[in-house]
């Protein structure tokens, strides 16, 4: 009977939520719980939820649904919901037979005692937003089966109220880390021989600790790690300095790869989506990111079917798909989301047909351009982070190259977590293929 409850946790979401569980386990970790990696085995499961698109939603409540069938077998098993959609939803998901309990982003460190509650009996909903919540003092409890890249967050929330999205709402205003935390958190990763660290924020560039912005911070982690890669997401275009370029251009450990998400192509939705840019400005913000780091790789979210999206404003997103020529990019169709700007005062207007059409002419040209990108490196040199072993074959290996692509090789000497020189022999529009040198 004295056993420590096993707590299982499952993540679904950005990487945010990513560091997010690991704060909840290490939240839990110091009041006798015990962190298990098969729900099967659970006493306690945890689901981080989030609510970007309706779809997202609807894994989780599938999810429940499964979960339930567990807790009829297991009288005993407790579930909280937590993160984004435990923020929207709350007392709906609080319904859901196999729900005891919903802790919103900012209520984590109220778990514990959340779960007492719960198991007198109780149904709980903890979702306050607190401005002041960042879990300064909280040091994450980093998954052990993976020790090659740390995520940190830099800042929690954000304020840029792009008209479709419901971040805003779920995580509230956007606050800075201190410096000094997340050096802390930078030490602890070298201590454990992490090779790599990625920083987290919705808009890493509006960090802003005093007086100190994001440029001086990357520029203080650099100097601090100097045998760490360092790499940080997401960048907003309206925010993007030639002073960040040029910490980036200083030092060779932080990676060259901007992921700077355009959302459209068209001024007109632009200006509907409140993205604060325009297209010039974007293209402007590319050529800036091409002189100061040539090899840079340039990544991007892009969706399509937006309110008053006509056909013309799509060709738009094509045409700055091209001109800006990314890698990589994540495409998506628009989901409305209540409670946003968006859903209130402007109309869901493109049908659903539509935006499956456009989403494929993105995808589509997105393969090409991903192809067109990565042959292109046939015949170069580059620095590979080995990560894994390739799904096909534990002959081969995977890793990344600085510029984040993914690069598939012979194993030969190289072990997981080594870096390697790999030169380039093939390319297809998901990964480059070489050889160990
Ligand atoms: N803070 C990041 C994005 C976070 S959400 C930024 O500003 O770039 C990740 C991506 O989901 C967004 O970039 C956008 O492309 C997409 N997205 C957000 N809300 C959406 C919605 N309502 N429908 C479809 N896609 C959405
Ligand atoms: Fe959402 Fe815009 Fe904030 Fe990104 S910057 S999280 S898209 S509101
Ligand atoms: Fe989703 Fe929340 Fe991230 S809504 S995208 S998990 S910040």
């Amino acid at each position: 009977m004295n056993a420590k409850p096993k707590v299982y946790i499952e993540t679904y979401g950005c990487q945010m939520n990513v560091a997010d569980s690991e704060t909840v386990a290490a939240i839990l970790s110091v009041k006798d719980f015990e962190y298990c990696d098969d729900i099967k085995n659970a006493d306690i499961i945890l689901i981080n939820t989030c609510s970007v698109r309706d779809n997202a939603e609807q894994k989780i409540w599938n999810k429940l649904d499964h979960i339930k069938g567990m807790k009829r077998r297991n009288k005993a098993l407790l579930t909280g919901i937590i993160g984004c959609m435990a923020q929207r939803v709350g007392d709906k998901l609080l319904e859901h037979e196999a729900v005891n309990f919903v802790a919103g982003p900012d209520a984590y460190k109220k778990i514990p005692n959340i779960i007492d509650k719960v198991k007198k009996g109780e149904k709980v909903n903890e979702t306050e937003l607190d401005i002041e919540e960042t879990y300064h003092d909280i040091i994450p409890k980093r998954a052990t089966e993976n020790n090659i890249t740390g995520f940190i967050s830099i800042t929690r929330g954000c304020n840029n109220f792009c008209s479709y999205c419901i971040v805003p709402y779920v995580r509230g205003r956007e606050r800075s880390r201190d410096i000094s935390d997340i050096l802390n958190e930078v030490e602890d990763l070298k201590n454990r021989n992490y090779k790599e660290v990625c920083l987290l924020g919705q808009n890493v560039n509006s960090y802003m600790h005093g007086s100190k912005g994001f440029p001086h911070l990357l520029d203080e982690i650099a100097k601090f790690a100097p045998e760490m890669r360092i790499r940080f997401t997401t960048s907003h275009p309206k925010d993007l300095s030639d002073e960040l370029l040029e910490v980036m251009a200083k030092h060779k450990n932080i990676c060259k790869h901007i992921h700077l998400p355009v959302q459209s192509g068209s001024d007109k939705i632009l200006k509907l989506m409140n993205r604060g840019y325009t297209r010039d400005w974007y293209l402007n913000r590319i050529k800036a990111i091409r002189k100061f780091l040539p090899e840079c790789g340039i990544t991007s979210d892009i969706f399509c079917g937006f309110s008053g999206e006509t056909e013309e404003d799509f060709q738009e997103t094509l045409s700055i798909m091209q001109e800006a020529a990314y890698d990589t990019a994540f495409m998506f169709k628009y989901s409305e989301r209540p409670g946003t700007y968006a859903s209130k005062h402007l109309k869901d207007d493109v049908p659903e047909e539509i935006k499956l059409k456009r989403l494929n002419s993105m995808i589509l040209l997105q393969n090409k351009l991903s192809l067109q990108s990565n042959k292109k490196d046939i015949g170069k040199v580059f620095e590979v982070l080995v990560e894994n072993f390739s799904k096909r074959s534990k002959e081969y290996m995977i890793g990344r190259t600085d510029s984040n692509k993914t690069v598939v090789f012979q194993k030969q000497n190289a072990e997981i977590s080594d870096f390697v020189m790999v030169k380039i022999t093939d390319a297809s529009s998901a990964t480059l293929k070489g050889e160990i040198i």
